[in-house]
């Protein structure tokens, strides 16, 4: 019998309350003025109800949610976000793992484990630790944190020593349970150039256990954008994958909302065979719709068995010339790259194309009609 475990993260739940003025201090006033600025309008309640709805008409066994339920930590976010997680499931069916925006300051203390704790408890844990391990049908869910408090403008996160050495402890324990090993964090394990500001600082060291104890599959969010990147582990490959933040709404530069159904099967060489379903909202607002289906395991290594490749500049330079030899849409010569990249398991966002797409403008290689950050209806053309 197949279990499916439903994924979905940075919900980002809005509105936000009413804040004392003594609560916006630091950084949660800059971030409390951007979410009235802008954000509010990216992050919809009634987007992320039409994706609860739709992962409750899919009844799933299981719903993994990874991260940044909150926007600045507020007290009262804390409140309004329980109520929520109760509305997507009881805290055995539901795994939960905090983000950068359930710690976003340190006058947030350490509320979400308070709030939220029996949905990050451990199996026969009586409080929250991390790395936390659930069974759940074939499944062992391994939960991280990395959200700790980070400085204005940044949304970096971090595993820390202890946790590491509890997460190398536990992949060697659960070796032996031929159970599939889902590691559950915010934070990917790879950021996309310019991401700089926001990546997990400590990525190469968690990797590092990973691909030395090797597991299943890795689901994240944070960079609120569909990504996969595969990285080499003893026994084969593994993917690390994002979905879209699932309040998104439609439009903009940021990707829909988006989640992702996982159901796998057992074969025969003691692997498992990873069906992976993505549902979301297209390019409109026409409802929600399977984007994407994929087996996972035996994925085509076209580069041998080593970690998705970065594409080097030059070579998305020379996509973007040969796509762009007459005027295409913006937003074609960008989908186009990013599927491209995506057959050839080459990690690139799609941020970075259009940021070399304005840096070969600038540079005199192509030439544009209208206003470029609006990818939908501006085109591209080499320079004649
Ligand atoms: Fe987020
Ligand atoms: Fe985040």
């Amino acid at each position: 019998m197949s279990f499916t475990l439903a994924h979905l993260s940075d919900p980002h739940l809005g509105p936000m309350p009413p804040a004392r003025i003594a609560e916006l201090l630091g950084k949660r006033a800059i971030g409390y003025a951007n979410w009235k600025r802008r954000r509010h309008a990216i992050h919809r309640r009634d987007v992320l109800a039409q994706i609860l709805a739709d992962i409750h008409a899919q009844r799933p066994d299981h719903i993994a949610v990874t991260g940044d339920l909150v926007n600045v930590a507020l007290p009262a976010e804390f409140t309004q976000a329980r109520t929520w997680l109760e509305g997507v499931g009881s805290p055995q069916d539901v795994s939960l793992v905090p983000g950068n925006h359930d710690a976003y300051s340190r006058a947030a203390g350490g509320q979400f484990a308070l709030s939220w704790a029996d949905y990050m408890r451990g199996d026969g844990e009586t409080a929250v630790r991390f790395p936390y391990l659930r069974r759940r049908g074939p499944f062992a869910l391994i939960g991280l944190t990395t959200a700790v408090p980070s400085a204005p403008f940044m949304a970096t996160g971090r595993i820390g020593h202890t946790q590491l050495a509890g997460l190398d402890e536990m992949l060697a324990r659960v070796q032996s349970e031929q159970l599939c090993r889902v590691v559950l964090i915010h934070h990917p394990l790879r950021s996309a150039r310019g991401r700089w500001s926001a990546r997990l600082t400590d990525a190469a060291a968690l990797v590092d256990v990973l691909k030395r104890h090797g597991v299943d599959l890795v689901l994240h969010g944070h960079d609120h954008r569909h990504a996969t990147v595969w990285f080499e582990g003893p026994r084969g490959r593994f993917a690390s994958i994002g979905v879209p933040s699932a309040s998104a709404s439609v439009g903009g530069h940021h990707q829909p909302a988006a989640y992702q159904l996982i159901s796998v099967e057992r074969e025969g060489d003691g692997g498992w065979s990873i069906t992976r379903r993505v549902r979301g909202f297209g390019g409109n607002a026409e409802g929600i719709l399977e984007l994407k289906r994929e087996i996972l395991t035996g994925a085509p290594a076209t580069d041998g068995k080593k970690d998705s490749p970065v594409l080097p500049q030059a070579q998305l330079d020379q996509m973007i010339i040969s796509t762009a030899k007459d005027w295409k849409k913006t937003a074609f010569i960008i989908g186009k790259i990013l599927h491209e990249c995506e057959d050839r398991h080459v990690s690139i966002t799609s941020e970075e194309i259009f940021s070399r797409i304005l840096s070969l403008r600038e540079g005199g290689s192509l030439e544009s009609q209208g206003d470029l950050s609006n990818w939908r209806d501006s085109e591209v053309r080499l320079k004649t």
